[in-house]
């Protein structure tokens, strides 16, 4: 008896299945008729037909682009906030693989020893461009001055940011508007000033810091999470918009990260669960970099923090996060 239900049971699992078929492969010609025209609307103008030749060297690229690992020696990198945290990180992983390196930021004497560092360590290029890129039009005089010093960006990576925490009424209005143009404006401007040419030469990375922060609204840190929503949304439609032409774009989302962050944001309190090293989130950043990811959000617990959000209606995670970010102490 148990002898016939194997043989009944094999002979059920060795059965010929029919082929599974998805709709568009039953409909003749209608999947290589999508997928041309999806190909043809990420990549070239609307009024403009690729000829057959253009066609195939833009797959070539794409494919190109998919498979190979970005390759680092010998182009540049411009890293905002390189004088500390994070960003001083992405010099010194960058500088490592090879990269040539500008380095931004308002601590001069920071950067300029960081840049010796790295020249002296790595023997690449390392220069510094000070700047306020809180300030309107700061970032198109880094523009003109990397052009003046006739630097081609292969890479950027918008990095400087900073947040502000407390009750909203009790946050200077001043500090909050130079967050905002830092964490938001500069990041804007800066991809207008280097992304078409990335895009016109068929090549180039762009690396935005955004944060888990961006993934809900976060109470108390209104302004903050706003501007990193802002950050995620923007590169993942830039992701989209230039894929297929050369250019990578991707966000990096870390969670708390051991840097002076949070002195600056002068309280603890904004911060949830275990922090990561800055070590870390450079390399999730630039894994997601190499394998053309809109997004990486940094640590399995951040991951998980950041996908909860996704699924919890809106009014409940604001909630929840109020709950979380509230100040403990009168203020
Ligand atoms: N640490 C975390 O827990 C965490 C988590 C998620 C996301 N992030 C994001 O990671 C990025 C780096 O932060 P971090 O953690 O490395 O903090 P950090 O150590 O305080 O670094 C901030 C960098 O931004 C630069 N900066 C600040 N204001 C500037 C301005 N007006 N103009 C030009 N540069 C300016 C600072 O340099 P100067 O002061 O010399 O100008 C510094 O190099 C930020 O975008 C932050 O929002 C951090």
């Amino acid at each position: 008896m148990r002898f016939f239900s194997f043989v009944e049971r094999d002979a059920v699992r060795d059965r010929p299945r029919p082929q599974r078929r998805h709709l568009l492969h039953r409909v003749p010609g209608a999947r290589h008729t999508l997928l041309r025209s999806i190909d043809q609307q990420d990549s070239e103008p609307m009024n403009r037909r690729p000829s057959g030749e253009r066609e195939r060297r833009r797959i070539g690229r794409r494919d190109k682009e998919q498979i190979m690992a970005y390759i680092y020696t010998g182009k540049t990198a411009l890293i905002t906030g390189a004088s500390s945290g994070i960003g001083a990180e992405f010099a010194r992983v960058l500088a490592g693989r090879g990269m040539n390196v500008v380095l931004v930021a308002r601590s001069e004497g920071r950067l300029t020893a960081l840049a010796e560092t790295l020249h002296a360590r790595h023997g690449v290029r390392a220069e510094v461009v000070t700047a306020d890129l809180s300030r309107a039009g700061a970032a198109a005089a880094l523009h003109a001055e990397t052009e003046k010093r006739s630097r081609q960006i292969d890479m950027l990576v918008n990095n400087a940011g900073f947040g502000t925490y407390g009750p909203f009424e009790t946050l200077d209005a001043g500090r909050d508007h130079e967050e905002v143009m830092l964490n938001v404006a500069a990041v804007v401007d800066l991809c207008h000033a280097y992304l078409p040419v990335m895009a016109q030469r068929g090549e180039g990375a762009v690396l935005n810091v955004a944060s888990t922060a961006g993934f809900q609204p976060t109470p108390y840190m209104a302004v903050y999470g706003a501007t990193k929503a802002f950050v995620l949304s923007f590169s993942e439609a830039l992701w989209a918009e230039y894929r297929g032409r050369g250019v990578r774009v991707s966000a990096l989302c870390p969670g708390p990260t051991t840097t002076p962050f949070f002195d600056v944001v002068g309280s603890e309190e904004g911060t949830v669960g275990v922090r990561r090293t800055v070590a870390q989130a450079v390399a999730t950043g630039l894994r997601a970099v190499e394998a053309s990811r809109p997004s990486a959000v940094d640590g399995l617990a951040n991951t998980l923090l950041a996908q909860t959000a996704r699924f919890t209606p809106r009014a409940v995670m604001a909630l929840l996060s109020r709950q979380t970010l509230r100040p403990h102490a009168p203020r």
